[in-house]
C-alpha cells in the first residue's frame, strides 16, 4: 500500500523569521512544504531544519518582484507535489519613512513585495486550488495595516492593501472553497526586529521601547504567530474567512 499524499503548503519568506518558523510548525503538522524566498541558503537552511525533524521540504528559491520566477515556481511545485492546499504569503519587506521621506524606489520595493508579490503568488496558485476543490490562502500583514504607525507611509499602505486584497479573494472565491485571513502581528521577535534594534543609536533603549508597545510588555515570538497560522488554516478555522486578525499583544487596544 502507498504512503498516503501529504497536503501541499507553500510558504513564502521561509528563509528567516516568521516565515521559516511558520514553516516548521506546518511540517509538523503533516504538510510537504515548498519554500519560498529569495534568500537560497536561508531556504536550505530551513529546509534542512524541517528534514533534521521528520518532515517533508523542498527549497524553490525565487525573487516575489519577478512575474516569471513564481510563475515557474508554481508549475515546478505542481507537477513535483501537486496542488497546494495551502499558501500562506509571509515574505516581506520594510522602510522607516514618512512619505517626505520615502523615494520612488523605497516605494515600489515596499509595495512590490508586499502587495504585488502576495498578489502574485495568489494570482499563480489559485487555479490549481480551484482545479483540486479548495484550498487556503493566508497573508501576513501587520497592525500596520490596521493603525497608522510612525515613519512607516510606504509599509502602512502596503499592508493596509494587503488586508483589502485578502477581503477581495475572500469575497470573490467563497464559493469555490477558498478561504483567505489576513494574519496581523504586532512587534515579533525575529531576525528583522534584531536589525532594526542593532542599527538603533542605542539598541537597548530601542528593544526596551519595541517591548513597550505591547501591553504585554514584551515582544511576541514567531511561534505565537505560526501558531495562529496553523490554526487558521486547520480545520477548526474553517469558518474564518475574509477578515484580519490581530495577534499583537495589545498593541492596537490602547
Ligand atoms: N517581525 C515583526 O515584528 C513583524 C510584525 C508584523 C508583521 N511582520 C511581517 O511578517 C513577515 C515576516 O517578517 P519577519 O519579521 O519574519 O522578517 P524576516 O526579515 O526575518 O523575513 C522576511 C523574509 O522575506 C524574504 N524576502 C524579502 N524580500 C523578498 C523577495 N523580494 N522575494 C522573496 N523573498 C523575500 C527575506 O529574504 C526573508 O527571508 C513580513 O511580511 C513582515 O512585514 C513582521
Amino acid at each position: 500500500m502507498s504512503a498516503p499524499q501529504l497536503r501541499v503548503a507553500v510558504v513564502t519568506g521561509a528563509a528567516s523569521g516568521i516565515g521559516r518558523v511558520t514553516a516548521l510548525r506546518l511540517a509538523d503538522a503533516g504538510y510537504d512544504l515548498a519554500l519560498m524566498d529569495v534568500d537560497r541558503d536561508g531556504l536550505t537552511r530551513t529546509c534542512a531544519q524541517i528534514e533534521d525533524a521528520g518532515g517533508v521540504a523542498r527549497a524553490f528559491p525565487a525573487d516575489l518582484r519577478n512575474p516569471d520566477e513564481i510563475g515557474s515556481v508554481t508549475r515546478e511545485v505542481a507537477v513535483t507535489r501537486g496542488a497546494p492546499a495551502l499558501l500562506v504569503n509571509v515574505a516581506g519587506t520594510g522602510l522607516v519613512a514618512t512619505v517626505l521621506e520615502t523615494s520612488d524606489e523605497d516605494w515600489d520595493r515596499v509595495l512590490s513585495v508586499n502587495l504585488t508579490g502576495s498578489f502574485l503568488t495568489a494570482r499563480a496558485m489559485l487555479p490549481l486550488m480551484l482545479d483540486n476543490g479548495g484550498g487556503v490562502i493566508i497573508n501576513v500583514a501587520s497592525v500596520a495595516g490596521q493603525v497608522g504607525l510612525p515613519r512607516r507611509a510606504a509599509y502602512c499602505a502596503s499592508k493596509a492593501g494587503l488586508v483589502g486584497l485578502t477581503r477581495a479573494i475572500a469575497v470573490d472565491h467563497a464559493k469555490d472553497g477558498i478561504r483567505c485571513v489576513a494574519i496581523c502581528p504586532g512587534t515579533v521577535a525575529t531576525e528583522w526586529v534584531d536589525k532594526m534594534v542593532a542599527d538603533a543609536p542605542d539598541p537597548a533603549v530601542a528593544r526596551q521601547a519595541m517591548a513597550a508597545r505591547q501591553l504585554d510588555g514584551r515582544l511576541g515570538s514567531p511561534e505565537e504567530v505560526a501558531a495562529t497560522i496553523a490554526f487558521v488554516a486547520g480545520p477548526e478555522g474553517r469558518f474564518i474567512n475574509g477578515t484580519a486578525l490581530i495577534i499583537d499583544g495589545g498593541l492596537t487596544a490602547a
